[in-house]
């Protein structure tokens, strides 16, 4: 099936003082497929609402190429076929849930009658059939993300963009906005979704990327991310030597006392490793560690010393 999204060497540096000049974006290259729920995580500031901007059009890059189902991003037809549920939307809180809607879908030029179907429709959708009469200002922030999503559900989008909507919330609200964005996606809609936390995504995603400073660090399923855990070996009675001669095969190496620990990445540089230390120190243990979706966030956004 064709990409929905196809992301090739995007870089995007904001304008200012010179010094300041670091690549919000950087070079990031990833595909979406259609009816993908897409995962794009990474703490503030990593450049996920620059790329989100891009792809709508409403930035450019400064290198770099972004298609959006199959035109260049910001091309016109598309933009008929996307939607976005902004960061932080900006609601009108004295106005109620249904003339929200309503205002929405007069922006799309529908009429009285068409309208009223939509917006009942829609509050329906989102689990806000019954709240459509109360004003903005006495919805929860779960209430207000429902709303948003309502509004970017308008013109049946292909491919839905939505920044951070899960942030906020308290569990039960998160629970219920992540299920209506795992509804969307057996729906077959694409789903662009972008969070600071890798957590917020582990029930919905088919896929992830996880984006640090301008840059993907990691792309897969969850599986594939977790799967790709490390082995730690521990030695015991080992010399400095023994430091230096494993250091070539592991990720990193920890001396405590006369222990010495060798993270190692892969199957092939485990086998090498031990190879290394024959004779040279005792060996105490081989552990091989699935990691949690945490240790991998943390370990990925504080860019751990090799
Ligand atoms: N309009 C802007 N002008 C200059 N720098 C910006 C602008 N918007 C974002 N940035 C910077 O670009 C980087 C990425 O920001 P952003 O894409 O908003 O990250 P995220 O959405 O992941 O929190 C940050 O360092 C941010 O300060
Ligand atoms: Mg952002």
């Amino acid at each position: 099936m064709a990409d929905a999204i196809a992301v090739r060497n995007l870089t995007k540096v904001y304008g200012g003082a010179l010094k300041d000049r670091v690549p919000a974006v950087d070079n990031i290259s990833f595909t979406v497929a259609q009816g993908e729920v897409f995962g794009f995580i990474g703490p503030n500031g990593a450049g996920k609402t620059t790329t989100i901007k891009i792809l709508l059009g409403l930035l450019f890059p400064t290198s770099g190429e972004a298609e959006v189902l199959g035109k260049p991003a910001g091309d016109i037809e598309t933009k008929r076929r996307i939607s976005y549920l902004p960061e932080s939307p900006y609601f009108y809180e004295h106005m109620t849930g249904a003339e929200v809607i309503d205002f929405y879908c007069r922006l799309f030029r529908m009429g009285a009658a068409e309208r009223k179907a939509k917006t009942q429709e829609l509050l329906e959708r989102v689990g806000l059939a019954e709240d459509g009469h109360r004003t903005l200002r006495q919805y929860s922030k779960g209430m207000l993300q429902r709303i948003g999503i309502a509004q970017a559900l308008i013109n049946d989008p292909d491919l839905l963009f939505l920044d951070e909507p899960t942030s906020g919330l308290d569990p039960i609200a998160h629970k219920d906005i992540t299920e209506l964005i795992a509804s969307l996606g057996r729906q077959g809609k694409t789903v662009f979704l972008s969070s600071h936390q890798l957590g917020d995504v582990e029930t919905v995603c088919d896929r992830v990327a996880i984006i640090n400073r301008g840059k993907i660090v990691k792309i897969g399923t969850l599986d594939d991310l977790l799967r790709a855990g490390r082995t730690v070996i521990t030695f015991a009675k080992a010399g400095s030597e023994l430091v230096e001669q494993v250091k070539p095969y592991a990720e990193r190496v920890s001396a405590d006392g006369e222990l010495v620990r060798v993270y190692v990445e892969s199957e092939e540089n485990v086998h090498s490793v031990l190879d290394a230390a024959r004779g040279k120190a005792t060996l105490v243990s081989v552990l091989p560690q699935r990691q949690t979706l945490e240790d991998l966030f943390v370990e990925i956004v504080r860019e751990v010393r090799k």
